[in-house]
């Protein structure tokens, strides 16, 4: 196989003790360039258990997930090479599979779920250990279990371990109460092997999904209704499917980062590779806020005002505004002019990154799913701790609008999801460093 550049003790989620100091910063001026998205990369790389064949994924962010997943499909048989160098990761699958996924990687990520339906579809059984909450909550897999039995899967549970087993998943009929994401992913794949039709109704349809039914059909999957809330899968044999290259969609919630880090310095940048089709009602917010943005070829150019203004958000299912990108505009919000109220219908518990803002000074209060936000004209900076990737990111954003110094500890949250925040803000004139101990 290629040019190994394998992963690093970074990338294999082993950095020491570091931390961010970030201080206020004048108005962000340049380009920055956005990488690949996370939550759609690990996803492809999951998929990429279903076939045989070599696998070349490129635009892959380098972050600390890519290398957790890596070693995960490792241990279930795949060879993968990653070339940070050239953003590209190449898996080869000689359908030596051992289909079970150990307590060890599970644990560290999320996406460890998304190789079940592709296991489960493939070797028939699966033995996986169940994936944990995020410090924001509690994250059941109650919808992707529930699709799974309806196209003919058996579980057993015990000991922290899941067990599906299926000799032949059939087609079926699913709609789901809310189009999880990942539920769609593991429906979506299983499918793809599956004996006849699936269709599944209020699908998820963010561009990672996008992206992972383009990835499965360029791999010979067939599947209709990408991009609509009801999604058709017509099973195809094992032999139907083949290696194949892919490019992976921009992270839209990285560009927002960049986006925000330039409203609270009052800056204006070029965010290249950023999807302005894929951040519609995102953006529509933040001109509400007072942000000027304007499509450039390949990316958006973005104009912050003196200060911002306040404004209503909810997070919603894709297209609505992703929870994702809530601690970002939080973070915008608490030195908006005005009141805003900010209401998180995704995972009630996303808030514990407000305590660290308010040790910023900002005046924000929550009560139930509900955050009201009063800006202030500046934050003063203090020690936070980033508890998730995207609190950490948002704490990074608030520190260059605090006067002074904030230090941001918890940076390992940070690597999982972000390639190079630091360097990234850094070359559009951010005040920032890490200090890796
Ligand atoms: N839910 C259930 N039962 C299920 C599945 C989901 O009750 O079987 C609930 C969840 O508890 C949650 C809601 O449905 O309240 C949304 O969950 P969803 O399945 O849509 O999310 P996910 O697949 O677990 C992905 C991203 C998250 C992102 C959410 C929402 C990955 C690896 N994770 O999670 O990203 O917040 O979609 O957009 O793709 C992150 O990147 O930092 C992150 C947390």
């Amino acid at each position: 196989m290629g040019n190994v550049t394998d992963a690093s003790s970074a990338l294999e989620g082993r950095a020491p003790a570091s931390y961010i100091e970030v201080q206020h910063s004048a108005p962000l001026a340049g380009e920055v360039v956005v990488p690949g998205a996370k939550n759609s990369v690990l996803k492809l790389m999951a998929a990429s258990l279903m076939a045989d064949g070599i696998f070349e994924i490129s635009n892959v962010p380098d972050i600390v997930d890519v290398g957790i997943m890596a070693d995960l499909l490792r241990a279930i048989g795949l060879r993968i090479d990653i070339d940070r160098a050239h953003s590209v990761v190449t898996i080869e699958n000689r359908g030596e599979l051992t289909p079970v996924a150990p307590y060890e990687l599970v644990e560290r990520i999320r996406a460890s779920i998304n190789v079940l339906g592709p296991l489960l579809t493939r070797c028939g059984r699966v033995t996986l250990s169940m994936p944990g909450g995020d410090d924001f909550g509690s994250r059941p897999i109650d919808m992707h279990i529930a699709g799974l039995k309806a196209m003919g899967a058996t579980f057993k549970f015990g000991s922290g371990y899941l067990e599906a087993f299926a000799d032949q998943l059939h087609g079926a009929d699913i709609t789901f109460e809310f189009p999880s994401v990942g539920a769609t992913e593991n429906l979506l794949t299983a499918a793809v092997l599956a004996n006849g039709t699936t269709t599944i109704a209020n699908a998820a349809r963010e561009p990672e999904i996008i992206d992972l039914c383009e990835f499965l059909q360029a791999m010979g999957a067939e599947i209709e209704g990408v991009g609509t809330p009801i999604l058709t899968v017509t099973g195809v044999q094992q032999h139907d499917l083949h290696g194949c290259e892919h490019e992976t969609v921009p992270d839209r919630i990285q560009a927002a980062t960049y986006i925000a880090a330039c409203a609270v310095t009052g800056g204006s940048i070029d965010v290249l590779n950023a999807r302005p089709d894929h951040m519609k009602i995102v953006l529509a917010r933040f001109t509400d806020m007072g942000m000027k943005f304007e499509p450039l070829p390949y990316g958006l150019r973005v104009r912050a005002p003196e200060r911002l203004r306040a404004t209503d958000v909810a997070t919603l299912p894709y297209p609505g505004i992703a929870t994702d990108y809530k601690p970002l505009i939080i973070t915008m919000l608490a030195v908006a002019e005005g009141v805003s109220i900010v209401t998180e219908n995704l995972f009630p518990g996303r808030f514990r990154y407000v305590e660290e803002l308010q040790r910023l000074g900002a005046d924000i209060r929550t009560a139930g799913h509900h955050a009201v936000v009063r800006g202030v004209p500046r934050l003063s900076g203090a020690p936070v701790e980033s508890h998730d990737i995207r609190a950490g990111a948002a704490m990074v954003v608030a520190g260059l609008a605090a006067e002074g110094t904030t230090m941001i500890t918890g940076v390992h949250h940070i690597d999982r999801g972000y390639d190079n925040l630091v360097g990234r803000l850094s070359a559009i004139g951010a005040n920032i460093s890490r200090v890796d101990v």
